[in-house]
């Protein structure tokens, strides 16, 4: 046994569930990549590897991260896509990402979609307020309660493609994070009545013993009347 993990297990101030999350983060390759590569959390790999898989960011495009903290996704983002073409919120501040606006906000509050268009506005050279992708990492502490749990994260996915369907440019992408079998009939409905592609996709770098998964949208088929300046 390494000798980090033995002295590890010898410190009785930590709980045996903190222990077992601390041992984990020591032996992954990816939080020693993140700590190499200067990227604020392991999470960044999965966004990586979506784009490098689908391709949803390019120059000068527009990208809204929600659920944003500690900013690894927007970090790759704003790589890709410049500064300025950034907008990240999250419940919990980050430290300063340069060219990200973030701002502190519950997603799930009922002005946050108004914000961000107000945001979107602020662009230079957006014209129409529009976004190229919208991600959505947001998860909320697990309560324990099965059934609890599902139900909140459905809801943060639900409301993060509502905005998606007002926000999204003609063939803009969106990604979102959901649980294994956690995935309601009616948001691949509404995905895939609204994008011309929708496939599951787990990243390498999300934790095997994870339920977590991600719905990866194409091709959005904007229609007339969705324009939120109307
Ligand atoms: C897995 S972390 C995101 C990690 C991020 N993608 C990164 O690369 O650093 C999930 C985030 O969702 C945020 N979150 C959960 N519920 C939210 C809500 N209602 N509104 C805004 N953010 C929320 C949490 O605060 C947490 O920071």
């Amino acid at each position: 046994m390494p000798q980090k993990f033995q002295n590890l297990k010898k410190r009785k101030r930590f709980k045996k569930s903190s222990q077992k999350w601390l041992l984990r983060q020591i032996n992954d390759q990816f939080v020693e990549r993140a700590k190499i590569e200067g990227y604020r959390s392991r999470a960044t790999f999965k966004i990586i590897e979506i784009d490098e898989k689908f391709k949803i960011f390019k120059k000068n495009k527009i990208v809204v991260d929600l659920g944003c903290a500690p900013g690894g996704w927007s970090q790759y983002a704003v790589e890709k896509v410049g500064q300025g073409n950034v907008i990240g919120i999250d419940l919990l501040d980050i430290a300063e990402i340069v060219g990200v606006k973030f701002f502190k906000q519950d997603f799930l509050q009922e002005d946050a979609g108004d914000k961000i268009k107000e945001q979107l506005m602020l662009i230079a050279h957006n014209n129409h307020g529009l976004c190229d992708t919208l991600l959505s990492d947001m998860a909320s502490n697990a309560c324990g309660d099965r059934a609890t749990d599902h139900l909140r994260i459905i809801l943060l996915l639900e409301e993060a493609l509502n905005l998606a369907t007002q926000i999204l440019r003609k063939n803009g992408s969106f990604v979102g994070k959901i649980f294994q079998g956690g995935s309601s009939a009616e948001i691949l409905k509404k995905l895939r009545e609204n994008f011309s592609q929708v496939k599951y996709f787990k990243p390498e770098s999300s934790r095997k013993d994870s339920a977590e998964t991600y719905l990866v949208a194409l091709g959005f088929k904007a229609k007339a009347n969705i324009n939120f300046l109307q």
